[in-house]
């Protein structure tokens, strides 16, 4: 396993153009359970009867209650780990050029990352239903449920819910940072939720490029498109790569 990391290290550190995509296992260290696997979200509760955009529509309250109220209140207290703070560095650094989270926590851009595409969406804002007004969940007033607008509408949180698409905006922009990027750094995601799980592909068919994975589980991209796979925890390995890194990088060793 050493040898493996300090091969993803010296990859790393030689790179140019490097790109990440971040799924919920990044956010895991922070405090904030992943949705599939061991202590998963949907373990407890079925995503069809509470994250699809049916269910908000046709009952807000049971959605707010069950689902968005505990999300919104893991969100605002945690804090970005090393997994996050790892990549900060090498956005300082200037190789790591932009983050493609599929994470609504807000949490890459807490630690510092100044280009963060939230390809599902954020948690950090509301969304009217009826005028598409948005207000900052953090001022919002949970008191009583579901929040509404001014306009008498519902505000929702501004993230993808099952059933609806990813923005043309976002989806272009990701598309274009996979084909440039030379190494893509797939960091806690489950690589299982369509369109985000086929961009590392998008990368290794444009440019060849290099794929490190850091999971503590092997996932449908290990095998097929992963060229390092480091097994291990997010904040962990990206501690653990950090040894092997030049100290210009600002790793603690
Ligand atoms: N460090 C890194 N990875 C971890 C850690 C950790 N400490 N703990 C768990 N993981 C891994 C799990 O092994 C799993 O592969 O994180 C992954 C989490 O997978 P998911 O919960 O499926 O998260 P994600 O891939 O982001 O899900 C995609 O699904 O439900 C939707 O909209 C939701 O954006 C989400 C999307």
């Amino acid at each position: 396993m050493e040898n493996l990391i300090k091969k993803a290290a010296n990859t790393i550190a030689n790179a140019q153009n490097i790109a990440a995509l971040t799924g919920a296992g990044i956010s895991v260290e922070s405090g904030i359970p992943p949705f599939r696997g061991q202590g998963g979200v949907w373990e407890r509760i079925d995503p069809m009867e509470y994250a699809h955009i049916d269910a908000l529509i046709q009952n807000p309250v049971k959605v707010w209650n069950m689902l968005i109220k505990e999300m919104a209140s893991m969100v605002g207290v945690a804090q970005p780990n090393d997994g996050h703070k790892g990549l900060v560095r090498l956005e300082r650094q200037g190789c790591l050029k932009t983050i493609i989270t599929q994470n609504v926590d807000g949490l890459h851009q807490k630690a510092g990352s100044t280009d963060v595409i939230e390809f599902h969406g954020s948690f950090a804002w509301l969304r009217c239903m009826q005028c598409n007004k948005r207000c900052e969940t953090g001022t919002a007033d949970l008191s009583v449920i579901p929040p509404r607008c001014e306009c008498g509408g519902i505000f929702r949180p501004d993230c993808i819910f099952f059933g609806e698409i990813i923005p043309p905006d976002v989806l272009m922009r990701s598309h274009q940072v996979s084909s440039e990027c030379e190494l893509m750094l797939v960091i806690g995601t489950s690589a299982t939720v369509q369109p985000a799980a086929s961009i590392p592909m998008t990368a290794k068919a444009a440019t060849g490029a290099v794929i490190i994975e850091i999971n503590p589980e092997p996932t449908p991209l290990t095998e097929q498109d992963s060229d390092i796979f480091l097994q291990g925890k997010a904040g962990d390995m990206m501690n653990r790569i950090g040894k092997f890194m030049p100290s210009s990088f600002g790793f603690e060793i």
